[in-house]
C-alpha cells in the first residue's frame, strides 16, 4: 500500500525541505518508488532538485486550481532521479483562489487518489504556516512526520502545531497518523541540543525517531549542487543519518 508522508510544521528554517529531499532520497534507495511534492511557493524543494521554479509549468498550482490536471501531468525528473511535483511563486495566489471553493481542503487529496499503483511513497513539503495550502497536504496524507530544530525555541510551537492537526484529522482526515517527530540539526557536542531531544522524547515519547539529524554543513551545500546530500556526500553523518531514518520509516506500521 501507499504511504502519503506530509512533512510539516509552521517553523520556517527546521529542515522540512531538507527532510523532505533526503528522506525521498533514502526512501529510493532502499529500493522504494518514490514521488516529491512541493507545495512552497519559494520552491526551494524545486531548486534543490535541479529544477527552476521560475519556468517550471504545470506545477502544483495548476494541480490545486486546474480541474483537468492530473498528478502525473506535472511529474518532473528530478537531477536525483526521483520524481517532482515542482511548485512556483504562482502558488502564492492559490490561497486564496482556492479560499472560496467548497473542496479547497481536499484537493490535492482528490489528485492524489490516481498515483496510487505507481508509488510506494510521496512525500510531501509544505510552507511555513498552517495555511489552506498546508491543510490540502495534511488531508492528503496518511502520516506525518514533524521535523523540530534541536533548540531551546522550537518546541515551543510543536504542541500548537498539534493541536491543530488533531482538529484537522478530526473534521477532514480521520486516517491521518502522527509517524514521528525528528530531531533536526543536532550539534553533536552541544548541551542545549542533548537537553532538547529529551524534552522530545518526555512530550512525545516513542514518537520521537531514533534516528536524530546532525549539524552540518553538507546540508547547504548539497542543495547549491542541485543534489541530495545522499547523492552529494554519500559518507558524511546527514546522509547517514537520513538513511537510517528512511529504514526507520519503511519498518514503522
Ligand atoms: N542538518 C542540517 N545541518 C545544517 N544545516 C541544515 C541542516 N538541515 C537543514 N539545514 C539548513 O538550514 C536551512 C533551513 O533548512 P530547510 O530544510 O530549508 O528548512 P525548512 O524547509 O523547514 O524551512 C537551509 O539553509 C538548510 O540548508
Ligand atoms: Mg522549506
Amino acid at each position: 500500500m501507499e504511504r502519503i508522508i506530509v512533512i510539516a510544521n509552521q517553523k520556517g528554517g527546521v529542515g522540512k525541505t531538507t527532510t523532505t529531499i533526503n528522506l525521498a532520497a533514502g526512501l529510493a534507495k532502499l529500493g522504494n518508488r518514490v514521488a516529491v511534492v512541493d507545495l512552497d511557493s519559494q520552491g526551494a524543494l524545486t531548486i534543490s532538485m535541479g529544477i527552476d521554479p521560475y519556468i517550471v509549468r504545470p506545477s502544483t498550482y495548476d494541480l490545486l486550481l486546474d480541474a483537468e490536471v492530473q498528478f502525473s501531468h506535472i511529474l518532473k525528473n528530478s537531477s536525483s532521479g526521483l520524481q517532482l511535483a515542482p511548485a512556483n511563486a504562482e502558488l502564492i495566489a492559490a490561497e486564496y483562489k482556492l479560499y472560496s471553493a467548497s473542496d479547497r481542503t481536499s484537493r490535492l487529496r482528490k489528485k492524489l487518489q490516481q498515483p496510487r499503483e505507481q508509488f510506494d511513497f510521496i512525500l510531501i513539503d509544505t510552507p511555513p504556516n498552517l495555511g489552506l495550502i498546508t491543510v490540502n497536504g495534511l488531508v492528503a496524507a496518511t502520516e506525518l512526520l514533524i521535523p523540530v530544530a534541536a533548540n531551546y525555541l522550537s518546541m515551543r510551537g510543536v504542541r500548537s502545531l498539534l493541536d491543530s492537526v488533531w482538529l484537522i484529522r478530526e473534521r477532514l482526515n480521520p486516517r491521518l497518523k502522527l509517524l514521528g517527530v525528528l530531531p533536526t540539526m543536532v550539534h553533536p557536542k552541544a548541551p542545549h541540543a542533548r537537553s532538547a531531544i529529551y524534552e522530545m522524547q518526555s512530550v512525545f515519547k516513542q514518537k520521537v525517531f531514533r534516528t536524530y539529524i546532525p549539524y552540518h554543513e553538507v546540508a547547504a551545500t548539497a542543495p547549491a549542487a542541485r543534489r541530495t546530500i545522499l547523492e552529494h556526500s554519500p559518507s558524511s553523518p546527514v546522509a547517514t543519518a537520513y538513511l537510517y531514518l528512511a529504514k526507520e520509516v519503511s519498518h514503522a506500521k
